[in-house]
Order: structure tokens, then C-alpha cells, then sequence
């Protein structure tokens, strides 16, 4: 698809986080501008001394800690080789013959409205907000919308993709299905005049309520050569909203703390939100995390002794939305609060079924939750609560896997252990940032480890148990994700400016850290059922120019800046796919979508497979083949000062003139 490439003033303010305000404020409520949330005394550098190296040790090696405070510069031999001229963006376009498949392309300004992707690729959207799902279903009007078409229309936002080819039968090689989450709303840019929060009527507000959620539709596609495209009337066609009732499992459904006016016996939730990333099962069903759901509640008044509302971020909301339902008032229903922040399941392929909060994975601002088999076939499940200065979990199934049996597998997540991560240095001496780490456990075997706090106490508080229990205060720890060719986990710490020079460790090693790293990390015995750990930090983002910045080992006049990496995907051969959130605020690049082999000649070797228009995030990729890429691009256009009236992105120029968030398909032209 020819896209408009136009070049637009900018006038955004900035977050620390790299986000431009509007991003901040609709999608976090705020949450760089709010007190960090975790301020338990966790120790920082005192990981050192859990593995077994003091500290003493580790200021000698580092040289009084150079290497380790500070981060001034990387002492590994490759890093020494790479040259001091700053690696430009041309540098990066000019990587030739990559085994990728394609050549990477250059950094694209921040200012610039299109969509970029490499020679020889095109793109084109596959659904947009408001695309019509059902046969009935009225078509986007902008000015028109209502409640009852924006719940059989595709959502707001979008942000983790499914993709699964095949028909209801699993038959057809152009048919496919499609499930991605919709993670928030920008209200200023969906209704003219882009009112405030206190000035939306209560009809906007029910149509912000049904732009958030889940949205499944099949697909398909002429042929093997064209774009996957929505279907309306697909028979697995689904909208899942604030008004759609889960199901609870786990061990604290029922638990007196999130029973309700509305659900006296504490099992069944209207609505999930903010739903960030997440994973497929290997049953084939979708996990979802609720993230920032904070924002959506106003605790004005709310009583808060033991400080369990401001360990989660719950204050004064923002959004209003107490204003229609009563739920979203932490004085009026205390509890309702406690009923989001879960992993839920869905079964995409049966629109019937009732999707379920898994307790047993904890509540936690969850980016998401990706699974994988221990080597004695339970479920282990990788999550990260995506806050600075939180933790990374993992949960193991008590059952094991049962190939082909989906409704015994889809009871996996509903009983298990659940642990959180405490990463140790190695120090400095042998000039990277590695080391070993456990699992803390939080839950084994149905009994609580953390002093003072009951089983269901420890599933819905779940930040407060991990505070007792000594954890890694991770740099916003995002997706968390197996990577299927080789068994290691790599997870996307997208940035920290709040951490000082004082709380800097191995694993989190730059203080006001604003471009963020990747760790990998590698389950003692290959065993994802260990509880033990080696690490690794394989990206250092930044401009490669920067000292501070590490690719692997690679040669940094070879590969792209990166900055805020944020969800992690995997090709067919095991290279790490890299969504950025945040590169218009940190490096003036609108954000993209990467790829950086892990092994052989070009591990390291990161290049830029796509870009994202002026205000978007990239969100949720999917790598179908060498030959197809899925990625959702989540709030184009949102730049401070931006309204329907002065809109700053057309994306995806399908002549509304209005911004539409999209799920794209970037596919080789045949041929190419
Ligand atoms: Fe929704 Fe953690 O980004
Ligand atoms: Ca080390
Ligand atoms: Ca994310």
C-alpha cells in the first residue's frame, strides 16, 4: 500500500519514559509522573553478595566499580573494537546482504506520517478501529459512533496479536484467525472538540468502554502472495469489552476481597482492561494481561492503612468512568478494584465460550504471560509486571500437558506455583553483565512461603508478598518470552529514569536508564521447570554511538539505534524480533520493529525490519514467515496537542482523515 509520507510539526512534551504526554496520561494514567510505587527495601547492589561475590571483590575487578557503577563504559573486547564515529542511520540502511532476508532500513524521523518497511516488502491494514465484525454490524462513522456499533466493532488500541491460519476446520491456506488485544483509549482523538475526561458524555463514555477489551476476527487472503484482510460475518468473529463476563479460577475465586453488590459470590467479572501483551498457548488458546488498570479507578476518600491502593498506583483514576458505573468508585465498591490485574484465557476459536481470570498467576500490572512445557510436560508460564522497579514471575502447573486434550489443558493455569525472580551478579571481572539467579518461591505445593500473608492474600496482593521476599527490582520488565529454537528466555526491560547511580545493579546496571535493555536468561539444565538460572544482557539500547550501548558482541558501525524495546517475538529460527515504545521521545526515531540474530556470524547484528507513523507505538508482532509480518500499530497520532480538528496522522489512509489504530500485515511482494 502507498502511504502518504508527510512531514508534520511536533509539539509534544516529552516524559521521561520516552512517551509523549498524551501516551502517558491515557495508557498509564501518569505513572512516570507518579511516586514508584514499590518502595520496599529490596536491596540493589546487595545481589552481588547473594552469589557469592563480594563486594569488595566486585569494586577491585571493576576497577572501584567502573565497569559496574556508573556504566561509563563497556569493557568487553568487542565493544573496544567498534569505532568511536557515531554509527548513523545510513550506517544501519546500508547493511547489505543480511541473512535475514532483507536489508535493514533507516531510522526514521520522528515527525514522519507513514508507515516504512524494507525493499521489496509492502503493507497494507488488516483491521481497523471500527471495522465492522458481524453481518449487522453498521461501518465506521466517525462522527456517528454509539455504544451498541463500537461493541461489534474492532477496539481501540490494539496491541498483542494471535495469528492462527487455517479455517473453523482448520482447512484453508488463506484463511486464518485473528485475536489482539486493545489495550486503552485516547479520548481526546475519538471524539471532536477532544474533550476532557470531566467534559465526555456518558454516551462517549460507554463507547470508550467498548473500545477496550479483546477483538477476534477470521481473516483472509486472495491468494499467498496478498494481504491478510478481516472478515465481517466470520463465524469466530468475537468482541470481548468491559461488559463481557469471565469466569474466575484459581485459588482465590470466591475470596471474600473481590466480592461485590454486583457478585456476592466473587466468580464472575464483567470486563477485562488495559490489556497489553501476551501469549498462545500450546493449546492454542490466548493469554492476556491486564496492565495499567489502575487507571480506570477513581480511590478518592478510599480508606488505604496497610497501602495496598498505592503499592498498585490506584489514586484519583482519570477517566471518569465512575461517572456511568458505580464499580469504578473505590468508595462504592471497594473490591471491584481487586477483580483486574489477572492473566485471563480465552478460547478464540469457540466465540461462546466464557473467558477466565486465572488467579493462580497472580495480580500484577501483567504485560502478559507466554508458556512453554517443563521438561516433565507441566506449563510454565513467564510474566512481567510492567512498573519500574518491578518484578519478573513465573508459574508452574501442578498438571501436566495432555496433547490434544483442550479441556484438560485449558485447567492448566488454574492451580500451581508461582515464583519471582532474584538475579545475582557475577561482577565485572569478566566484562559482562551476567550472573545467576532463582525463583523465589511465593506459592509451592497450595501453601504460602511469604510470612504473614494467606495463599489468596498472596494471589490478589501479589506485590506486596514479593516485597517480602527480596526479589530484583527490575527495570519495567515487559514481555518475557521463551524463545522456541533455543529454550532461553529473553525479556524487554524498556527503561527506568528513576533508578539512581545508588541503586544500580548487574542486572539493571545504568542509572536513569532511558533507552532500556534485553536479558536473556537460561534455566538451569535447559529445564523450564528449574529454579535456577543463568543470565545474560544481550542488548544495551541506545544509539550504538553511545558507550554505553552493547549488541551482543557485534560490530556497532553495523547495526541500528533502539531504544525502550518492549515486546519480543521470535522467527522459525530462533532470531529475536524487537517492538520499541518509546523511540520519539529518547532518540527522535518514530518507534519500530527490529530483528537481532542470537547466533552465528551476525549474532548481534540488529537491524530495522519496519517503522511505525508519527505518534505510534509498535506493538505485538507477530512473525508469520520470512515472508510475513504481523504488528499492531497502537496510538498513531498521538502527539500532545493533537485532535480530530488538528489531526497529526491519517494512519491508516484509508480517507477518513482521522488516526485509526490498525493491525498491519507487511508481506514480500511476490517476487521480491
Ligand atoms: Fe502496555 Fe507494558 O506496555
Ligand atoms: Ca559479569
Ligand atoms: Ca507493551
Amino acid at each position: 500500500m502507498t502511504t502518504p509520507a508527510r512531514l508534520l510539526p511536533l509539539f509534544t512534551r516529552s516524559h521521561e519514559g520516552g512517551r509523549s504526554s498524551m501516551t502517558c496520561q491515557y495508557r498509564c494514567g501518569d505513572a512516570c509522573d507518579q511516586p514508584v510505587p514499590n518502595t520496599s527495601d529490596n536491596e540493589y547492589f546487595g545481589d552481588l553478595v547473594a552469589a557469592g561475590v563480594s563486594r569488595r571483590a566486585a569494586l577491585r575487578a571493576g576497577g572501584a566499580g567502573a565497569a559496574l557503577v556508573g556504566l561509563t563504559a563497556w569493557s568487553m573486547p568487542s565493544a573496544a573494537a567498534a569505532p568511536s564515529a557515531a554509527p548513523s542511520a545510513a550506517g544501519a540502511a546500508s547493511a547489505k546482504g543480511s541473512a535475514l532476508g532483507f536489508t535493514g532500513i533507516a531510522p526514521t524521523p520522528a515527525t514522519v506520517d507513514a508507515v516504512k518497511v524494507p525493499e521489496g516488502f509492502d503493507w497494507a491494514p488488516i483491521i481497523s478501529w471500527g471495522d465492522p465484525l458481524f453481518a449487522g454490524t453498521p461501518a465506521f462513522d466517525f462522527d456517528n459512533q454509539t455504544p451498541a456499533a463500537q461493541r461489534e466493532q474492532a477496539g481501540y488500541n490494539c496491541d498483542y496479536t494471535q495469528f492462527m491460519q487455517g479455517g473453523a476446520g482448520n482447512n484453508g491456506a488463506h484463511k486464518g484467525l485473528l485475536a489482539f488485544n486493545n489495550e486503552y483509549t485516547n479520548d481526546e482523538l475519538m471524539f471532536r472538540g477532544a474533550p476532557s475526561a470531566a467534559q465526555l458524555t456518558d454516551e462517549q463514555l460507554e463507547i470508550i468502554q467498548a473500545a477496550h477489551g479483546i477483538t477476534i476476527t477470521e481473516v483472509s487472503r486472495r491468494n499467498a502472495n496478498s494481504p491478510w484482510r478481516w472478515v465481517q460475518g466470520g463465524k469466530r468473529n468475537r468482541r470481548i469489552h468491559t461488559d463481557t463476563p469471565f469466569a474466575v479460577d484459581g485459588p482465590a475465586a470466591g475470596s471474600v476481597h473481590l466480592r461485590t453488590s454486583d457478585d456476592p459470590r466473587g466468580e464472575r467479572i464483567l470486563g477485562t482492561l488495559n490489556n497489553c501483551a501476551g501469549g498462545e498457548t500450546p493449546w492454542g488458546t490466548y493469554l492476556s494481561g491486564e496492565e495499567n488498570f489502575n487507571q480506570y479507578f477513581n480511590a478518592t476518600g478510599a480508606p488505604d492503612a496497610d497501602g495496598k491502593l498505592k503499592r498498585y498506583g490506584i489514586t484519583s483514576g482519570g477517566r471518569g468512568w465512575e461517572r456511568i458505573q458505580d464499580r469504578f468508585s473505590v468508595v462504592a465498591e471497594p473490591n471491584e478494584v481487586n477483580r483486574f490485574g489477572w492473566i485471563v484465557e480465552v478460547d478464540p476459536q469457540d466465540p461462546t465460550s466464557t473467558p477466565v481470570k486465572h488467579t493462580a498467576l497472580g495480580r500484577f500490572k501483567h504485560e502478559g504471560a507466554t508458556t512453554t512445557l517443563t521438561a516433565d510436560g507441566r506449563v510454565a508460564a513467564y510474566m512481567g509486571d510492567d512498573e519500574r522497579f518491578d518484578y519478573i514471575y513465573k508459574f508452574l502447573s501442578k498438571d501436566t500437558y495432555r496433547e490434544g486434550d483442550k479441556k484438560h489443558n485449558m485447567r492448566l493455569l488454574s492451580e500451581g506455583d508461582l515464583y519471582v525472580a532474584k538475579l545475582a551478579g557475577d561482577g565485572a571481572a569478566d566484562g559482562e553483565y551476567d550472573g545467576t539467579g532463582q525463583w523465589l518461591p511465593l506459592i509451592v505445593d497450595g501453601v504460602s512461603h511469604v510470612p504473614g500473608m494467606s495463599v489468596e492474600e498472596v494471589l490478589i496482593w501479589t506485590r506486596l508478598a514479593a516485597d517480602k521476599v527480596g526479589p530484583t527490582k527490575m527495570d519495567r520488565p515487559e514481555d518475557v518470552q521463551p524463545n522456541p529454537v533455543n529454550g532461553r528466555i529473553y525479556a524487554a526491560m524498556t527503561n527506568n529514569t528513576a533508578r539512581t547511580p545508588g541503586q544500580i545493579d548487574e542486572a539493571n546496571p545504568r542509572a536513569a536508564n532511558k533507552h532500556g535493555h534485553v536479558t536473556e536468561f537460561t534455566e538451569d539444565g535447559g529445564d523450564h521447570g528449574a529454579l535456577t538460572f543463568t543470565w545474560k544482557i544481550v542488548l544495551v539500547a541506545g544509539n550504538p554511538s553511545d558507550p554505553e550501548t552493547y549488541f551482543n558482541g557485534y560490530d556497532k558501525s553495523e547495526v541500528s539505534p533502539i531504544s525502550c524495546p518492549d515486546n519480543v517475538a521470535f522467527d522459525a529460527k530462533g532470531n529475536l524480533w524487537i517492538s520499541t515504545d518509546g523511540m520519539p521521545g529518547t532518540l527522535n526515531y518514530c518507534d519500530a520493529l527490529y530483528v537481532m540474530p542470537l547466533e552465528g556470524a551476525d549474532k548481534g547484528k540488529l537491524q530495522q525490519f519496519l517503522s511505525v507513523p508519527v505518534g505510534a507505538e509498535t506493538c505485538g508482532p507477530t512473525i508469520i514467515n520470512e515472508n510475513s509480518v504481523i504488528v499492531a500499530v497502537q496510538h498513531p497520532g498521538e502527539v500532545s496537542g493533537a485532535t480530530p480538528e488538528n489531526v497529526i496522522s491519517q494512519f491508516p489512509y484509508r480517507g477518513d482523515g482521522q488516526p485509526r489504530p490498525s493491525v498491519i500485515h507487511a508481506y514480500r511482494r511476490h517476487g521480491k
